[in-house]
């Protein structure tokens, strides 16, 4: 008889891992069995949370290979940093291919790759080790995504015609670990970290509800980068201090702000464009995510930050920092909006869920590698577009191989 409750492992305890963990409150049939983290302490605090949440038996592993070999694990989440995947996508097919676990499913976050070579090579691994594949793109699972692209094609679209542009804003003041500001390391710069999300979600959003996405074929690609704020030399002090003077943005800078416009053909030769801003120098009250999807006779809005939540603490109130109203929050005194259930507004409860039911069911997901390394693509275009500063027709020659140069260390926009 069919498992009917998934055993998930972890990979990584960090800072995404605690999101799908607190998210698993609303997620059916799986429970969270296993971490696997370099850091062992990491590991430890992560099978905590995931105890104090009740939502699994959760104790850490030495290595992803013995984790696979427990037949208690079912399905694994990549949830480590950008620069480790193909590392750890190798050592899962590997275990899985010699027969020292079986496995349904394996989740990996964004981005599926630091680059298409990569993220192709983590499509491959899936297929060779005949393993289900979601990627985790929790923004296109997002409920206000989700029920306004619902809405908008059912009265919208259906009465008055297709939507024709998708804009999606990624923006907060900069991520939470050393390794995700060094470009070698991550991919690039905020381009490569949240353009991911606007490029997938503003595409979704686009797609004819239950179609494919071969429906939008990428037609080209116009993109602007730079480093606007932490090129600065009090703010590149401050991630030199906060990396133990690694981090060097005066000679080795990745872009803090970037945009893109990207032309779709649909399947009726019409052109339909998605524009994205994503930015690591917005100060606000924290990550601020906004979409929009206008049509010939209607249009849609999304502020996270307009939350129906606001609480307001006088200059007498002087707490510590924390990110307990919203993520990547700013300021804890003042008129000040809270995201109330994040795992949820998110996407990371639906997500969850759809990963799940698919690998329960035997499906690949709707999310999968194929998904990311399409992602993966049109950001490294839009690099290209960049650092030619002209549109780049797609895919352009090259694609499968290219390495951007914040992703080499070469770019420096105050060298130009
Ligand atoms: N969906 C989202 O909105 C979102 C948000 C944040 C991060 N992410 C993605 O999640 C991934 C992790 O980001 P994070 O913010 O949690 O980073 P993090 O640095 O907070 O945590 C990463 C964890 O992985 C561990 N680790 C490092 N190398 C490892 C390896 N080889 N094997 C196992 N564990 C290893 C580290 O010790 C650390 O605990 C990144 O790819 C990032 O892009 C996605």
């Amino acid at each position: 008889m069919a498992k009917k409750t998934l055993g998930i492992g972890l990979i990584g305890g960090g800072f995404i891992a605690r999101f799908h963990i607190k998210s698993w409150v609303g997620v059916r049939d799986a429970d969270i069995l296993g971490v696997f983290d370099l850091d062992a302490k990491r590991a430890a605090e992560a099978c905590s949370l995931v105890k104090s949440a009740g939502v699994g038996k959760a104790k850490p592993y030495r290595s992803v290979t013995e984790m696979i070999a427990d037949p208690a694990i079912d399905a694994l989440w990549i949830c480590a940093p950008n620069f480790t995947r193909v590392e750890i996508m190798e050592e899962i097919a590997q275990a899985v291919i010699k027969g020292k676990g079986a496995l349904k499913g394996v989740a990996c976050e964004k981005p599926l790759g630091r680059n298409a070579a990569e993220a192709g090579r983590m499509l491959e691994l899936a297929k060779k080790a005949g393993l289900l594949d979601g990627y985790l793109e929790n923004q296109v699972f997002s409920p206000a995504v989700v029920r306004g692209k619902e809405i908008i094609w059912a009265r919208g679209a259906a009465l008055a015609g297709p939507p024709y542009l998708a804009r999606a804003a990624e923006e907060h003041s900069g991520p939470h670990m050393p390794w995700f500001w060094e470009g070698s390391l991550q991919g690039g710069g905020v381009l490569n970290d949240m353009m991911c999300h606007s490029v997938e979600e503003a595409r979704f959003m686009l797609t004819p509800p239950g179609a494919s996405r071969e429906v939008l074929t990428p037609i080209s690609v116009t993109a602007y980068i730079n480093c606007l704020k932490w090129q600065e030399p009090r703010y590149a002090d401050i991630l030199a201090k906060n990396s133990g003077g690694k981090t060097d943005y005066i000679n080795r800078p990745a872009e803090d702000f970037a945009r893109s416009l990207i032309e779709y053909k649909t399947a009726e030769g019409k052109i339909v464009v998605v524009e994205t801003s994503t930015s690591w120098c917005y100060v606000g009250a924290g990550l601020r995510l906004s979409m929009e999807l206008l049509g010939p006779e209607y249009s849609l809005q999304i502020n996270t930050l307009d939350s129906g939540l606001k609480v307001f603490f006088s200059r007498q109130v002087k707490g510590s920092a924390g990110e307990d109203l919203v993520e990547k929050q700013n300021a804890e005194i003042g008129l000040m909006p809270v995201v109330a259930d994040e795992a949820t507004e998110y996407g990371y409860i639906a997500e969850n869920r759809h990963m799940v039911r698919s690998f329960l069911q035997g499906r690949r997901p709707e999310e999968n590698f194929e998904d990311g390394l399409n992602v993966t693509e049109l950001l490294m275009t839009a690099y290209m577009s960049a650092d030619k500063g002209r549109t780049i027709p797609f895919p352009p020659p090259g694609l499968a191989t290219y390495v951007p140069p914040v992703a080499k260390g070469t770019w420096n926009p105050r060298k130009k």
